[in-house]
């Protein structure tokens, strides 16, 4: 491979790489604010510059490919003038509003101007102002901490398939905005805020929730649908506040769509099923663990049982079904559910150009893969169901034909209306486990937050029914 030479660092490098990205495998760190590596490249902040000998002018980095022999100097005297320079500029109208800015703690801005900033100003003139203002359902806009690195223009247009978000005016008026003000259009938009190096672009169900330092990630993926983006999910005291795209280059890129991103809510759904419940004629009643096995077993005895497993399911949950069927179930055939319309992984296809499948459950090739049969309704001679469910599969709408109805899972109180029995288990987000995407890629799902109320793992619930 060829080398070069990045403050007295030798860095191998493929041909074309960018010399930020070739000095971050050495360990060298060189500022950035315009350049993304998911987007085109447009050297306009300027806060790149390295020097190179042999050249005259300082360089931006981002937009310098690294060539055999260079000798780049990120850290010498005119380097470090420029990125003062730089600073000062970029801060002249900023309203250096740390404390109150939703971004803070994970800000590029404040990072790299506490790095390579002068804790003083020269500027004495009024700055310009703008207020908050709502860009549709996802993103809030806060002008006055714009840059103008345009990554928001770049991720519309080359990565969303939409020009909405243009820059109006210019110079010191510079201003984002939509075409005409119009709300934003595309299914991605929480990508925005991600992208934005400052709190400009935030997103209005995260904002003001929780200061960043206080979250712990967990690496995960995504249930919304059969792709299996990479996301973290973020939580502080057992409740999840948001979760963010996690790179992973042959899937998701540095993405995730909308409906992925703010899936996780229904996790923390005030409907949501969170005790053992038995139905009475007032509706779902809440009762214990043991009165909830006794009656859900009660609502299964004596009938033709046929247990329908959602898509949503891990292998391991799924797995475990089929291995307790035959004896705790009378042998009860096992079918899944998940996405109307869609029955088996042949079924599937791409929902839209960028990431989204139409299988709207994770697992479906995880579950056809074991031998699971799609549901097709009830057979013959089936008079009671025993639904097991992650949380995301959509129930058949048929089942009302069954004479009883037993759920084991995540359920909202409408949904199970009709049921015998519900025993709550665990979201993707309150459990590990083995889930496989649509092009058959097994990856793992993390346990990110406790079981919430008194739900259970599935193996805890299918061990407390063996041993009742
Ligand atoms: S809103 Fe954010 S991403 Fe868009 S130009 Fe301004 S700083 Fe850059
Ligand atoms: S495309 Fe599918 S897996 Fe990816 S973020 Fe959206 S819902 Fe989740
Ligand atoms: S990152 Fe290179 S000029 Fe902005």
């Amino acid at each position: 491979m060829p080398k070069c030479i990045i403050d007295g660092r030798e860095a191998e490098f493929a041909p074309g790489q960018n010399l930020i990205e070739v000095a971050k495998t050495v360990g060298v760190e060189i500022p950035y604010f315009c350049y993304h590596p998911g987007l085109s490249v447009v050297a306009q902040c300027r806060m790149c510059t390295v020097e190179i000998e042999k050249m005259p002018k300082l360089q931006t980095a981002c937009s310098t490919a690294a060539t055999e022999g260079m000798v780049v100097k990120t850290r010498s005297a005119r380097a470090i003038q420029n990125q003062k320079s730089v600073m000062e500029f970029l801060l002249i109208n900023h309203p250096l509003d740390c404390p109150i800015c939703d971004k803070a703690g994970e800000c590029d801005l404040q990072d790299e101007s506490f790095a390579y900033g002068s804790p003083y100003s020269r500027y004495t003139e009024e700055r310009r102002t703008y207020l908050d203002l709502d860009m549709g359902p996802v993103i809030k806009k806060n002008m006055n901490r714009c840059i103008h690195c345009t990554r928001c223009i770049r991720f519309g247009t080359e990565v969303a398939g939409i020009h909405e978000m243009v820059a109006v005016q210019r110079g010191n008026n510079t201003e984002i905005t939509t075409i005409d003000g119009r709300p934003l259009e595309t299914d991605y938009a929480g990508n925005y805020a991600d992208v934005c190096p400052t709190g400009s672009l935030t997103l209005k169900d995260f904002r003001f929730k929780k200061r960043a330092w206080f979250l712990k990630k967990t690496s995960t993926v995504c249930e919304g649908c059969a792709k299996g983006c990479n996301m973290e999910l973020h939580q502080d005291g057992n409740v999840i506040y948001r979760s963010l795209p996690r790179e992973n280059m042959e899937i998701n890129k540095y993405w995730l769509c909308d409906e992925g991103r703010f899936n996780f809510h229904y996790v923390h759904d005030q409907r949501r099923v969170l005790n053992p419940a038995i139905a009475s004629a007032s509706g779902l009643q809440m009762t214990d663990w043991k009165a909830g096995i006794a009656a859900a077993k009660a609502a299964l005895a004596g009938r033709k049982v046929a247990i329908l497993a959602g898509s949503d399911l891990t292998l391991e949950e799924a797995k475990l079904l089929l291995e307790v069927a035959p004896k705790q179930f009378g042998g009860a055939p096992v079918f899944h559910f998940g996405t109307p319309g869609i029955k088996t992984v042949l079924d599937d296809a791409p929902a839209d150009k960028i990431l989204k499948r139409k299988s709207k459950t994770s697992n479906l090739n995880g579950v056809e893969k074991l031998g699971i049969k799609p549901y097709a309704g009830l057979p013959a001679g089936i008079d009671a169901v025993l639904v097991v469910r992650g949380g995301r599969a959509q129930l058949p709408t048929d089942l009302d034909q069954a004479k009883s109805l037993v759920g084991i899972g995540v359920f909202n109180q409408p949904q199970v209306a009709k049921f015998a029995a519900v025993l709550p288990g665990a979201s993707f987000a309150e459990k590990d486990g083995t889930i496989v995407n649509y092009e058959g890629r097994e990856q793992k799902i993390k346990r990110a937050i406790n079981p919430i109320g008194k739900s259970k793992l599935l193996p805890e619930i299918l061990m407390m029914w063996v041993n009742q």
